[in-house]
């Protein structure tokens, strides 16, 4: 985790570094830091908190300088404090670093050994110390950084630059995100391109041990040999207005009210003639959903309960085995993985840890092909896939998933629909599933009016300590997800259950102080869902239900919302919105940072 920005320019560059870390803060806010180039050499601010300690410090003691690099940190060695807020400083040289130095320690010893000081308890000093112990014998800048390399074990991408060199950055990565921006006159590094859209929109995407050195004139790139190599120039369609978060008073809100568009756009130009184009899924497409024969999903967090949903579709609409399995259990075990077997990964970032090394791990394990579904077009993730299936969601801010989540839905439908019909779906039941899909963007319309009830539902939660979500089926992932949101944004503690699985343990909690939310579907099981409501109910409990429109009018409580009707593919998405709008309004209650809660970050780049 953790966002880089580097700028050479021809003017002052604070401003911009700080607003650069802004818009990285999803990466990490637990400190940040800058280091300019002045005519006395670097001066260094540094700040525990968020990216506006920083800049109310800069603001009561500024600096200026024309070259510069800057971070945004999600602390994992040493704590959140100044003195381990980067940048870290050796003689002239400061680096900035995202990812972890697995060899630190060992790093460490030597370079004391060798006469240097520390002064943070973090991994990432050794690397300011390396590189100033190589400039002794190495010519410039970028030789030095590029003989310390080598002796770097873990994940990084770093931003670097020395007194001795003013105007020069050099950058590398390798395991994390780097990219480079082309502006008139002045070049930038940044862990993604959305710190530097208010410069240019023009961008190179810097691939895995490529090392660059980026002056106010130009930026050119280098194997990890020294060797110049070339790499494309990749112009951004997304404005900086993408970022913005305009009239809403959170990200997260304006997230969720996205979502129609999302979710259209997700869509478009996937279905033709109310069937799915299978060329989604490549040029050979036909012929791999037809040799499928199981499929293993794999993702973290929110995007793992997109999976599990999918898990669902995919065994009943196509009759094929598939398994759902969080990114981080997959890499350490040794799957079986039979002959004609799909690996499907699920990323809105692109970029999660655990997610891309069970990607790697997969290539080598014989599976027919590994797709990824995924939101960032350039992340390692899509790069490492042989298949990709974009979702569309545009950039998410928010750490809490929302739209994410419910466009990886959509493009899984699409998949399931497409892989069920070439393995002989009644064609009755895709076509309904098709029509599903194409609704989707108007039933989540229709499902963002219920938000000035569910906000008036929230008063009940402000005061709780947990709550237990219930589903069936595709609706227990849902719960999870529903759980998930509660928990990490207001700091209630929420569980989800599968419904059927009350009665052997968590019915034991249920109490007046205990909510209970369900999610509620026109489905095979509302019978069975709703027997185990009564459960709740005969035991005192507090019944919060989200209803499918065909429904409600079964279910006995006053604190029953209902949702518009859907079928099996369009529920598990309508029926996700008031878990959303609930946790987003609970929260602003409670007055948690809603957009920043305490202990997260969005991209999780470390293991
Ligand atoms: C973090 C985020 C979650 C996200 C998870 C997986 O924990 O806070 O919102 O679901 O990472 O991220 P990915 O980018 O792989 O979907």
């Amino acid at each position: 985790m953790c966002g880089i920005v580097g700028i050479s320019a021809h003017r002052d560059v604070v401003q911009s570094l700080i607003s650069g870390l802004k818009s990285l803060e999803y990466r990490g806010y637990d400190s940040a830091g800058i280091a300019v180039l002045t005519g006395s050499g670097i001066e260094r601010l540094r700040a525990k908190g968020k990216v506006q300690a920083l800049e109310d410090l800069h603001a009561a003691s500024g600096i200026d300088g024309h070259v510069g690099i800057a971070h945004t940190r999600w602390a994992t060695h040493g704590v959140p404090s100044e003195a381990n807020a980067h940048p870290h400083v050796s003689g002239p040289v400061s680096v900035v670093h995202n990812g972890i130095i697995e060899n630190h320690a060992e790093l460490r010893a030597e370079l004391r050994e060798a006469g240097y000081a520390f002064s943070s308890q973090t991994d990432s000093e050794v690397i300011a110390h390396l590189i100033a112990h190589a400039l002794r014998d190495q010519p410039d800048l970028l030789a030095a950084v590029r003989s310390v390399l080598p002796r770097l074990h873990g994940a990084y991408s770093i931003a670097v630059m020395s007194s001795d060199e003013p105007g020069v950055l050099v950058g590398a990565r390798l395991g994390s995100p780097l990219v480079a921006g082309l502006g008139v006159g002045e070049q930038y590094l940044a862990s993604d391109i959305h710190a530097l859209l208010p410069m240019t929109r023009r961008f190179i995407y810097l691939a895995e041990g490529d090392v660059v050195r980026a002056t106010r004139d130009e930026v050119a790139v280098f194997d990890l040999d020294g060797r110049p190599v070339e790499r494309e120039v990749r112009e951004s369609h997304f404005s900086a207005d993408a970022v913005e978060r305009g009239e809403y008073r959170h990200y997260m809100l304006k997230e969720i009210h996205e979502q129609p568009q999302a979710l259209a756009d997700t869509l478009e130009g996937r279905i033709s003639g109310g069937r799915v184009l299978t060329q989604i899924l490549g040029v050979d497409a036909d012929a791999l959903l037809a040799q499928t024969e199981a499929v293993h999903i794999v993702a973290c967090g929110t995007s793992y309960h997109a999976g599990l949903v999918a898990r669902y579709w995919i065994e009943s609409l196509a009759g094929i085995p598939c398994t759902a399995e969080i990114a981080s259990e997959y890499r350490y075990r040794n799957p079986v993985v039979r002959p004609g077997t799909l690996f499907v990964s699920i990323s809105q970032s692109g970029e999660t840890a655990d997610t891309l090394a069970a990607l790697k791990l997969a290539k080598a394990r014989g599976y027919l092909a590994q797709l990824a579904v995924c939101n960032v077009p350039e992340s390692s993730i899509v790069r490492e896939s042989s298949l990709v299936l974009m979702t569309r969601a545009g950039p998410e801010i928010g750490v809490a998933s929302t739209k994410a989540f419910t466009t990886q839905l959509a493009a899984l439908g699409l998949f399931a629909l497409a892989f069920a019909h070439a393995k002989g779906l009644d064609e009755a039941r895709y076509l309904d599933g098709v029509r599903q899909l194409e609704q989707l963007p108007g039933l989540v319309a229709e499902t963002l009016k219920l938000d000035a009830e569910i906000e008036a539902l929230a008063a009940d939660f402000a005061d709780k300590q947990h709550a237990l979500f219930l589903g069936r089926g595709t609706h227990w992932p849902v719960a999870m997800e529903g759980a998930l949101k509660l928990k990490e944004i207001s700091y209630i503690h929420a569980e989800a259950y599968a419904a059927g699985e009350l009665k052997h343990g968590p019915l034991a909690l249920v109490d007046a102080d205990m909510p209970v939310i369900a999610v509620a579907p026109n489905d095979a099981l509302i019978d069975k869902l709703l027997s185990n409501l009564e459960e709740v109910r005969t035991r005192g409990g507090e019944l919060y239900v989200f209803a499918d429109h065909d429904v409600g009018s079964r279910v006995d409580d006053s604190r029953t919302l209902v949702m518009p009707a859907c079928g099996e593919i369009a529920a598990p998405v309508v029926s996700t919105i008031p878990l959303q709008l609930l946790s987003y309004h609970v929260a602003v209650l409670r007055g948690t940072d809603v957009d920043q809660p305490r202990n997260l970050a969005k991209s999780v780049t470390v293991e």
